[in-house]
């Protein structure tokens, strides 16, 4: 019913230069993962098995990951060093991988509208992988669930403190039951003054079709880029929109001490091989 899940990969990764001159920020590793690999984990984890990829120029290592390595393969064959390998082969088991590109950098907004000839018309998850989320239940699998009882487009959302609120899209709505807001209003980045709550939007989605179409209507916003906010507002108007208050913890993988905090946090809780 809902199987597909979209990655917008194809930004740049400025913050972690020189890490990223040649080599997508999604590749960095968390301990001994690739940033995206977690991404599509928690989106397998949810039964979205078809993974659309929004890439770039200088993405292709991405597209290799979640490849056969015939000449590995081959080389570790029999060896114990194979059990390496254990996560990744599973991914690929699960998953079937599909890639567009990004032409031109417009906006998150835009990046989704190109996702569109991956999806189709059904109902899709996204995942903006630099947001890294650790829960019992992953966020997206808590999401898909919503979504099966309530029909629309939901957003990830946390509290966060004032002074962060403009690094992010905030939303505004009626709380509809404990940690279940339907959103009226939603601004992309605004300055804490003009914040409508404290509620920010993490980069987990699951979003309706008809947002393609809200999409090519929607103008340049915020720094002149296509915002994927703007247009899951027109929808929110137009119909409805949820905001839900997952349960977990996120890590900022876009800056670097979110990253940090990260490969902190996943060494010492979530690694497991000697
Ligand atoms: C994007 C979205 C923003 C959201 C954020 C979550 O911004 O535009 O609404 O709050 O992801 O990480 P970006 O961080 O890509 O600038």
């Amino acid at each position: 019913m809902i199987s597909k899940c979209l990655f917008p990969v194809a930004g740049y990764g400025t913050r972690f230069l020189p890490a990223t001159k040649s080599m997508p920020k999604e590749m960095l590793p968390v301990v001994n993962k690739p940033l995206v690999q977690y991404g599509v984990e928690e989106a397998l984890g949810a039964g979205l098995s078809e993974i659309g990829f929004v890439t770039g120029r200088g993405k292709r290592a991405i597209a290799d990951h979640f490849d056969v390595s015939y000449e590995l393969e081959h080389q570790i064959a029999g060896s114990s060093k194979e059990d390496y390998l254990a996560s990744i082969r599973d991914v690929m088991a699960k998953g079937s991988f599909s890639f567009t590109r990004q032409r031109e950098m417009r906006g998150l907004g835009d990046a989704i509208l190109n996702g569109r000839r991956l999806i189709g018309d059904q109902p899709f998850g996204v995942v903006l992988s630099d947001d890294l989320c650790v829960a019992d239940e992953g966020v997206l699998s808590q999401m898909v669930k919503l979504y099966k009882q309530f029909r629309c487009s939901i957003v990830a959302v946390q509290e966060v403190p004032k002074e962060d609120i403009s690094k992010f899209g905030v939303i505004a709505g009626k709380q509809i039951k404990d940690g279940l807001y339907q959103v009226d209003n939603m601004v992309e980045k605004p300055e804490p003054e003009d914040a409508p709550s404290n509620l920010a939007i993490i980069g987990r989605y699951i979003l309706t079709p008809d947002i393609f179409e809200i999409i090519e209507n929607t103008p340049p916003g915020k720094n002149n880029e296509v915002q994927l906010t703007d247009a899951l507002l027109t929808q929110a108007k137009n119909g409805c929109v949820l905001a839900y208050k997952f349960k977990g913890r996120r890590f900022d993988c876009g800056s670097v001490a979110g990253f940090v905090n990260a490969t902190n946090y996943v060494y010492e809780n979530l690694y497991t091989q000697d």
